[in-house]
């Protein structure tokens, strides 16, 4: 049995794609075995599309090869998945909108939920911004992929190859 992870933004070209590589690399890392990690946008303006160029750059320096491709989150999602990681409130709030009934409310998080040191709770949109800004994001998605990680081996959800 595997525990189903995904990551979602607006557009699924910088956020969740650079969230859904740290947290690949980690559990590679850590030869983790049990888990599969997506990503997908709310919105479907990039769809196809491979991550941010900038956001490919700013990562690779740090190791991480991002290669997903575009996605728009569909309400499929919320059976097929055990955790859904918002990057943002209103991410949150656009997911959420696809379960009135709120039947799934209980695996739809924010991403930030799983951070050890950035204290935010939305992890900063940088489409519109300088290098900072995806600097940044990528401090944050790779803080969060080490508490995420924590939390599922804790709770027993992932073992080792
Ligand atoms: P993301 O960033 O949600 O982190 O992928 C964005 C990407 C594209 C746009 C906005 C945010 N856009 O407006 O096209």
């Amino acid at each position: 049995m595997s525990v189903n992870i995904l990551f979602v933004c607006l557009g699924n070209i910088c956020r969740s794609p650079a969230a859904e590589g740290a947290f690949i690399d980690l559990v590679q890392k850590q030869n983790v075995d049990g888990l599969n990690i997506d990503s997908a946008g709310t919105s479907a303006y990039h769809t196809g599309e491979l991550a941010d160029p900038r956001m490919r750059e700013h990562a690779l320096k740090r190791g991480l090869e991002l290669t997903s491709r575009a996605r728009q989150f569909v309400k499929e999602d919320f059976e097929k998945f055990d955790y859904i990681l918002c990057m943002d409130q209103s991410n949150y709030t656009n997911v959420m909108k696809l379960d009135p009934e709120k039947n799934f409310k209980n695996k739809v998080y924010l991403f930030s939920h799983f951070c050890r040191f950035f204290s935010g709770k939305d992890v900063p949109d940088p489409y519109f911004g300088g290098a900072e800004g995806f600097e940044e994001v990528l401090d944050i998605v790779q803080d969060g992929s080490i508490g995420l990680l924590e939390h599922l081996k804790k709770a027993g959800l992932c073992g080792e190859k």
